[in-house]
C-alpha cells in the first residue's frame, strides 16, 4: 500500500499546509473551466502529494461558487488516486464538540443550483454511479486510523449534511437536519464527493467541527463567529497531526 497518488483538498482554515514542500505549482485547464487555483505538488512527511485550496488559496471563492467540477478533473488529470477532502463543519449531534475530528460515512445533499455532475448529455449514454457507501471505505478506515495515532478527539463516522451557504443555517433547519438523521453540516461536501465517485477517485472526509450548528451551542444557540475562527485554527493544526499518522502508515 501506499504508493497511490494522494492528493489533499484543504477546506476553511487550510489554504496552505503548514511541513509542506513545495516542489512546483500547477497551472490545470480543464473542459470545466479553471479549478481554484493551481495546484501544488509537494513532499508532505517525506511523501508526494498534491494540494489544492478549495477555496482558492486567498480563501476567496464561496462554497456555492467553487468549479467542483474544475477542481475534481484537475486532480484525475494529474494521475492523482486517493482524495482526501477536509472541511469545516458545525457539529449537530451530541458529543460533535468544536475541536473535534469527524470522519463521516455517509451524506445527505441538500446543495441546489451548483454544476454537479460530469455526464451532463450532449450525446452522452445516461450515466447512474452506485453511491450506496459514497465515501471510499478504505481510505475512510486510514483516516480513523490516522486520527487514532494521531491522539485527537475524533469520531470514527456519521452522516454529513450538504447545504447551499453561503449564509448559515436557522435553528429550525438544523432541528430539520437532525431529524433527517445528520451528525455534521456543511457547505462544500457535495457534490465534491460525488463528483470524484463519477471520475472513479478513492475519496474520503476529514470534516473539522468548528462550532456547535445553529440552536445547538451554548445560550441562546447563536453561533459565534471569533469561536469559529479560534476552532479553525485549532481544528487544523489537529487535521495536520492526522495527516501526518495517515502518509507516515500508507
Ligand atoms: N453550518 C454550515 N457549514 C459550516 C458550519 C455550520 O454550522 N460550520 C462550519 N461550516
Amino acid at each position: 500500500m501506499g504508493n497511490r497518488a494522494i492528493a489533499i483538498i484543504g477546506g476553511s482554515g487550510l489554504t496552505r499546509l503548514e511541513g509542506l514542500d513545495i516542489v512546483r505549482r500547477e497551472v490545470v485547464h480543464t473542459p470545466y473551466g479553471e479549478p481554484s487555483g493551481p495546484v501544488t505538488h509537494g513532499l508532505l512527511h517525506g511523501r508526494e502529494v498534491v494540494f489544492l485550496a478549495r477555496h482558492g488559496y486567498g480563501h476567496t471563492i464561496p462554497p456555492h461558487r467553487v468549479n467542483y467540477r474544475a477542481n475534481i478533473w484537475a486532480l484525475k488529470s494529474l494521475g492523482v488516486e486517493e482524495v482526501v477532502a477536509v472541511n469545516s463543519v458545525g457539529g449537530i449531534s451530541e458529543g460533535l464538540e468544536p475541536g473535534t475530528l469527524a470522519i463521516p460515512d455517509q451524506i445527505v445533499d441538500y446543495t441546489w443550483g451548483r454544476a454537479h455532475t460530469f455526464f451532463d448529455g450532449d450525446g452522452a449514454p445516461v450515466t447512474h454511479i452506485e453511491f450506496t457507501y459514497p465515501y471510499c471505505e478504505t481510505l475512510r478506515r486510514r483516516l480513523v486510523e490516522a486520527a487514532r495515532a494521531a491522539g485527537v478527539p475524533f469520531r470514527e463516522r456519521g452522516t454529513y449534511a450538504a447545504t447551499q451557504g453561503p449564509r448559515l443555517e436557522t435553528a429550525a433547519e438544523i432541528e430539520r437536519l437532525a431529524r433527517d438523521g445528520c451528525d455534521m453540516v456543511g457547505m462544500t461536501g457535495m457534490p465534491e464527493a460525488a463528483l470524484a465517485r463519477e471520475l472513479e477517485l478513492c475519496y474520503a472526509c476529514c470534516a473539522v467541527v468548528v462550532n456547535r450548528a445553529a440552536g445547538r451551542g451554548p445560550g441562546d444557540g447563536r453561533i459565534a463567529m471569533e469561536e469559529i475562527e479560534r476552532w479553525l485554527e485549532e481544528g487544523m493544526a489537529r487535521v495536520r497531526r492526522l495527516l501526518q499518522e495517515l502518509l507516515a502508515g500508507s
